[in-house]
């Protein structure tokens, strides 16, 4: 681990907090985690769809886990590209406070070892994971489905393609090596049903 990451309070994102950043950071370091597969197996009844009509978000999975399921999307990169935020040590309560709001509905805290991409030594880093045994899990999904259902969800956040296509977006941006052919594989077929060119 890094020098001072033990004491220090850092956040991996995967999803939406690449492109939308926490609060009270001062830093941003691009890299990635192992062992994980990333998969929009989540339901969203706060964020990108509601109680009545949950929109879908990615969650974490572990790759010993997904490797003994039967996926549609039969390979997955073995990093799972994202960012890690450094919080202000004076704002640490705050900003946990917020992403405690923010970022319940199934998930819970997690530890993982972050490799920045510069190849500095690994941070800790807390995520927050969906695991298979949250009420909001739905697990392997046909990708034509899952798209259109994507294409017609919304919640208090905004729309849920917004959501993907963000991610795809971010993805691309973080590193020549940073893509993940689920998240662009979805993103392909909702461009394609919404008729949006790229
Ligand atoms: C993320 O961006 O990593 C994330 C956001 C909300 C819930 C879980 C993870």
């Amino acid at each position: 681990m890094g020098d001072n990451s033990a004491s220090e309070f850092w956040l991996y994102g995967y999803g939406s907090l690449i492109w939308k950043p926490p609060p009270h950071f001062d830093q941003r370091i691009p890299g990635y985690v192992t062992g994980y597969v990333r998969r929009f197996w989540q339901a969203s009844e706060d964020h990108r769809g509601t109680p009545e009509a949950p929109g879908r978000v990615v969650t974490l999975i572990e790759r010993s886990y997904w490797e003994e399921l039967t996926d549609h999307h039969d390979s997955a990169p073995e990093k799972v590209w994202g960012v890690a935020y450094r919080i202000k040590p004076d704002k640490v309560a705050e900003v946990k406070d917020y992403l405690d709001i923010r970022e319940i509905n199934g998930y819970s805290i997690h530890y993982t070892p972050f490799q920045p991409a510069d190849g500095s030594a690994p941070i800790r880093t807390l995520v927050y994971i969906g695991t298979p045994d949250n009420a909001q899990f739905v697990g392997p999904q046909d990708p034509q489905k899952l798209a259109e259902h994507i294409s017609k969800s919304q919640g208090p956040s905004g729309l849920n393609k917004d959501y993907l296509l963000g991610l795809d977006a971010a993805l691309e941006e973080l590193s020549p090596e940073s893509g993940d052919e689920h998240i662009a594989d979805l993103a392909r077929r909702v461009r394609a049903l919404e008729h949006i060119a790229k």
